[in-house]
């Protein structure tokens, strides 16, 4: 048997080491290993393992913050699998912090009711993991190309049988495994790598299979404002007690929300929004100054220093923030055992939406996404499992020209920022679909495939933004500011058949 993995983050890699156990494994990855969302990852990696916590209290609270769009079988399989996860990713070498006592070191983050975030060298989590990943990576039987993008999947009679490379190369494979990330550089403002452009949920939907919730982009609430790439704040800052303040120096999460600065992520990002919009800001204020110096530099070195080389010191007053695009809880539609709609075709990680987030993902549930469905993903690859069932709900069928594509990844990215962000309105929506749809009718010689795979992706977010005449969880809809329960659905797109 031949497996091939797309992707060499969490989900990718662990996926590549699990397969080899039984397979052949060629892992594809477009940039080099560690160019992914997972080795960015700060907070940490959800699990409820404490003692006095239990999966099902994590299920409660991430189905709490999903507004109404999780999956109860994704969320439970999420959070009963956390504690084998943090298990196999101790077996694989991530040193997670201990406390003076020797246990696992947990902290709180937004939504969570009970600190329960594991993390490494205090907030370098990902980074951590990456490495450990990269070792075992290197000493396992995998064939691993690095700098090779897939720009489409071969599908033969309905079933996916490989990939085709950026070179025209076509790889075959009895199973394809997505494991290509999430989608924020498809904005200006982000905070994931230049190569998170969302390619896995093109290549699938160009392959027939089912794409659910792309209008759902998390907005992450603290990124640091005045530096070239959105620089990542961690919301364990806020965990540790950092405060949100406006303008004149007030907080203002205390009125929003009984939970404040830890209340759900899109509610913070969009009182940040709002409170900017009234003071004229281009950002509000984070400040953690009144915690000890010292616990802030052991705590969050990363961030410490990350923020310092952009001019800015935590330890000594208040920093400029603002959200900026961070996670896509849209994706391919998978069952909970990796399964996409396309025979031989699989997902996990950030590309796939498995249900477990609903409209807003709570902090650290993604690293914890990527072990718990990947794992189930090869597993069901082993045991030759057949495609997973259509899912239920009334499927938008497109039809799109197979060269569209922006004129430039600037054009792209800037439709995508002020059009399809964080405040979403019809009349913007429609400009932006506008814009997708003169260049669909435009570009018909051969454009850069990765940019048409980023505006495959990016013209599908849009899309399902305008058709979701309401505000939920992470999509905001100015003209519909409130929760529609015709809307507690999830949205389902497809190509139209010839
Ligand atoms: P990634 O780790 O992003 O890997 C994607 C891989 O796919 C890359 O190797 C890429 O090169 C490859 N790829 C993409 N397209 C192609 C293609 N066409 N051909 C070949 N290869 C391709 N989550 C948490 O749970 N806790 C946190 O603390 C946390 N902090 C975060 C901090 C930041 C700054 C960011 C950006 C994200 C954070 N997240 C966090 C989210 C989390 O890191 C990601 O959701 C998760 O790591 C995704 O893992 P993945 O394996 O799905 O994808
Ligand atoms: C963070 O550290 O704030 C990022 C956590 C996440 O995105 O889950």
């Amino acid at each position: 048997m031949h497996v091939l993995v797309i992707g060499s983050g969490l989900a990718g890699i662990n996926a590549a080491l699990l397969a080899s156990e039984f397979a052949d494994v060629t892992l594809l990855s477009k940039s080099d290993l560690q160019e992914t969302n997972t080795q960015r990852a700060q907070g940490g990696i959800a699990a409820a393992v404490a003692a006095l916590d239990d999966p099902a209290l994590h299920a409660e609270d991430t189905i709490r913050a999903g507004a109404g769009l999780c999956d109860p079988a994704a969320v439970h399989a999420l959070t009963i699998g956390g504690a084998s996860a943090i298990e196999r990713l101790l077996q694989l070498g991530v040193d997670f912090d201990r406390g003076g006592d020797g246990e696992l070191a947990l902290a709180t983050e937004g939504a969570h009711s009970t600190p329960r975030v594991l993390h490494a060298g205090g907030d370098r989590t990902g980074l951590h993991i990456q490495s450990a990943l990269i070792e075992r990576l290197a000493a396992a039987n995998v064939d691993v190309r690095i700098g090779v993008a897939v720009t489409h999947l071969a599908v033969e009679a309905g079933r996916c049988v490989g990939a085709t490379t950026g070179g025209g190369e076509t790889i075959l494979a009895d199973a394809v495994m997505l494991a290509t990330g999430g989608a924020g550089a498809l904005y200006q403002t982000s905070t994931n790598p230049g190569n998170a452009t969302g390619d896995g949920v093109a290549l699938a939907f160009r392959a027939g299979a089912v794409v659910r919730d792309p209008e759902f982009v998390q907005f992450h609430p603290t990124a640091l404002v005045g530096s070239d790439s959105a620089f990542l704040i961690s919301e364990a800052l806020r965990g540790e007690g950092a405060v949100l303040l406006n303008a004149a120096g007030d907080r203002f999460m205390t009125d929003i929300h009984a939970d404040a600065e830890l209340a759900p992520r899109s509610v913070v990002a969009q009182a940040m929004t709002e409170t900017m919009r009234r003071d004229g800001s281009d950002h509000v204020s984070l400040d953690i100054s009144h915690r000890d110096s010292d616990f802030l530099r052991e705590r969050f070195p990363g961030v410490y220093r990350g923020a310092l080389q952009r001019g800015y010191d935590i330890t000594a007053g208040p920093i400029p923030i603002a959200p900026a695009a961070h996670y896509h809880m849209g994706g391919v539609y998978t069952d909970i055992d990796g399964r996409t709609t396309v025979q031989g075709l699989f997902a996990a990680g950030e590309c796939a939406s498995t249900g477990a987030h609903g409209a807003n993902r709570v902090a650290s549930n993604s690293l914890l996404e990527a072990a718990v469905f990947s794992t189930r993903a090869i597993a069901s690859v082993r045991r030759h499992a057949s495609q997973a069932e259509f899912p239920h709900g009334e499927v938008t069928a497109l039809r799109l020209h197979p060269q569209f594509g922006a004129p430039s990844w600037r054009a792209l990215k800037q439709t995508m920022n002020e059009f399809v962000g964080i405040s979403r309105t019809e009349e913007d929506l429609r400009y932006a679909m506008g814009r997708f749809n003169r260049w669909s009718e435009h570009r018909e010689g051969l454009i850069d495939q990765s940019l048409a795979l980023a505006t495959l992706t990016a013209r599908l977010i849009a899309d399902a933004a305008l058709q979701r005449t309401e505000t939920r969880g992470s999509h905001l809809r100015l003209d519909y500011p409130n929760a529609n329960p015709d809307w507690q659905r999830h949205s389902l797109w497809q190509l139209a058949r010839e």
